[in-house]
Order: structure tokens, then sequence, then C-alpha cells
């Protein structure tokens, strides 16, 4: 598939502020694939792809969750947000028919993350937090461990991650605490 369709089927989906960040997901994620001896072209298109179920309103993620057989738990019910990445992966497949299970599960995690992710997914996990547009407290910690160890980026980056969500006021996905277990876990079998 041609890099103008996979724009042209993004612009369909999301806004131009969202675009931005798709690409310079894209580029991110390609950088590290390269770094980390990942298939470049699966990065690119998972992160240009990533968010593509984002900036939809909650109606419509319900809809589309039910369209495409998307169960929804407790956690996402109340931050319906969450199931961008599952409904992203399923869109993708159903639509452009990429049917890659590396691309549709970088996509399908990039949200929450989960126990035992893959290069691929770590690295759109990665990308997608520190493409040249993001801008938080932290975000420069996680941009300099990202090209020295990406196992200790992730355990940063999902620190990160939870410290927000609590702040927010909403409940913890198990599979980001399971994520984040994995990475302190291997941190102290490390010591
Ligand atoms: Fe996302
Ligand atoms: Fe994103």
């Amino acid at each position: 598939m041609q890099d103008q369709e996979l724009l042209d089927y993004l612009k369909q989906n999301i806004d131009g502020r969202r675009l931005c960040h798709s690409i310079g997901t894209a580029h991110e994620a390609v950088r590290l694939a390269q770094r980390y001896g990942a298939d470049r072209d699966k990065a690119y298109i998972a992160g240009l792809l990533h968010d593509v179920a984002k900036g939809k309103c909650g109606c419509e993620l319900q809809q589309l969750a039910s369209e495409y057989d998307i169960s929804i738990d407790d956690v996402e019910a109340d931050n319906i947000e969450l199931i961008h990445g599952r409904l992203g992966a399923a869109m993708i497949k159903k639509q452009l028919g990429i049917d890659d299970e590396e691309i549709l599960s970088a996509i399908r995690w990039h949200t929450t993350g989960r126990r035992g992710m893959t290069l691929l997914e770590k690295i759109i996990y990665i990308a997608d937090l520190i493409e040249p547009s993001r801008d938080f407290i932290g975000v420069d910690d996680i941009r300099s461990m990202a090209y020295e160890d990406i196992d200790l980026a992730m355990r940063k980056a999902l620190q990160e991650v939870i410290g927000f969500v609590k702040k927010r006021g909403f409940a913890l996905h198990p599979n980001s605490i399971e994520a984040y277990n994995d990475y302190t876990k291997e941190e102290k079998e490390s010591i």
C-alpha cells in the first residue's frame, strides 16, 4: 500500500493536529526500529495508523465497538477512549486489509500496554510518547532513555502514564499495571 493511500485514509479519520502527531510517531518509530533492529516499514505503518480511531466521541466509539465486536471491560466503560487502540487495529484490518499481526498488535496495545510486550509494541508505545510534538514533564527523560535502553524507557513511560491517569481520576487498566509490573520485575532481577 502506497504512503499516500495511508495518509488519505488517515485524513478521512482524524483531524490535522492528530495527523501531525501520527506522522511524528511514524518517523520516531522508524528511528527506534533502526536503533533496535526492528522492521522499519512495519514501524512506519503502525506509527502512522496507531491513532486512527482516536478523537471520536463516546457514542461513536460505543457504536464502532459493537460493529467490530470489541468487548468493553469496566475500566474501558468508564474511560471509553481506552478502546481506540483495539478499535484502530480492527478498523485497519477490515478497511485497509492490513493483516500483519505485528503491526496490528503494536496498534492494539499502544493505549494500555500489556504484559510481555513485543519489540514493535514497545517501539510504538514509546514513539507515541516522545515524538517531537510531545511536551510534558518527564518527556526528556524518556527521550534520552529511549535510544539507550528501551525497557528502561518503557518503565519510565508507564510510570508517567499511570501517574497521569491517576491524576485525572480514572481507574488504571489491568493491562497497564501488568505492563508496569513486568518492567519493575525485570529491573529487580537485574540488580
Ligand atoms: Fe493513542
Ligand atoms: Fe498517539
